[in-house]
């Protein structure tokens, strides 16, 4: 990530001193070098590290919004909750995807995991003729699914063991930490909701509200699919990655409990036609194998 000049601190209390015309494109600047740094440090994940990220992106999306206010052009409080991350300034939405990696990175047996769901979904969004406005949405929200792992602390993340009860318990509120840390990016609504929900289960089990059927966003009952896919052919600590027949297998198996049988037999029916079923990170993005 682009670390700007403006890294070194308390320079965004004097953010009105500054030409209204210039101070759009300062505050992006700070908002990268900001969590930049943050991510540079590679904090360790918790509570703490939540918090910090969390005040960080509502002060800067505060700030963006009161300078577009200033200029009289667009006032971003106004921008529809379904606007879509196109309404958002890309530095955000770079943050935010950072972010991402950033926490897939910190556990090998996960890397690129993130993006292998959000190929998948994307793969499912296709073929179920959404626009491309939608797909790319479905994408974002695929890449950010587990960005409340931000919130979990390092030694129930990185366990390698079986986690205990409240362990457990801990871990799932990924999902709420997730949706807390994009409210202040009002466009992405329909993101937080995929992250909030991608672990409900289509018969009602699921958490963290125990939705069920057409209660689920879309959205999130796509994420599903895909992210259980990715997990069940990945190499983990505890086991080694399954073949896609068996990933799929296992998918339809759980069609109407777990997943929604409908998005399971579209996947299924994709995967079959695709030369490599299993993306492969590296074909991704190369330059993450340092
Ligand atoms: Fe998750």
């Amino acid at each position: 990530m682009y670390l700007s000049k403006h890294q070194g601190g308390n320079a965004v209390s004097t953010a009105d001193h500054f030409d209204p015309g210039e101070a759009k494109k300062w505050k992006k600047d700070v908002l990268e070098a900001y969590l930049g740094v943050t991510l540079k440090r590679l904090f360790a994940t918790g509570p703490d590290a939540f918090e910090e990220i969390y005040q960080r992106l509502k002060q800067f999306t505060e700030s963006l919004a009161a300078t577009e206010a200033g200029n009289g052009v667009t006032v971003a409080q106004e921008v529809p909750e379904d606007a879509g991350p196109q309404a958002l300034p890309q530095a955000v939405l770079d943050t935010v995807t950072s972010l991402a990696f950033a926490i897939d990175a910190k556990d090998h047996y996960t890397q690129g995991h993130s993006q292998k769901v959000s190929a998948y979904a994307a793969l499912i969004a296709e073929a179920m003729e959404m626009s491309d406005a939608e797909i790319d949405e479905i994408r974002l929200g695929a890449v950010l699914h587990d960005i409340g792992k931000v919130g979990i602390p390092e030694q129930i993340l990185n366990k390698s063991g079986p986690l205990n009860p409240d362990e457990w318990e801990t871990m799932k509120s990924h999902v709420v930490f997730g949706a807390k840390i994009l409210e202040p990016l009002k466009p992405l609504a329909r993101i937080r909701e995929m992250v909030h929900h991608h672990h409900e289960y289509f018969d009602g089990s699921g958490y963290p509200e125990a939705l069920r059927a057409e209660q689920i966003p879309l959205g999130a009952r796509i994420v599903a699919v895909a992210d259980a896919y990715d997990t069940i052919t990945s190499d983990r600590t505890y086991k080694k990655g399954r073949s896609a027949e068996e990933a799929l297998a296992e998918l339809e198996r759980c069609a109407n409990a777990q997943f929604d049988a409908r998005i399971v037999e579209i996947f299924v029916r994709v995967m079959r036609q695709q030369a490599n079923p299993i993306i492969e990170v590296a074909s991704l993005t190369p330059s993450r194998n340092s």
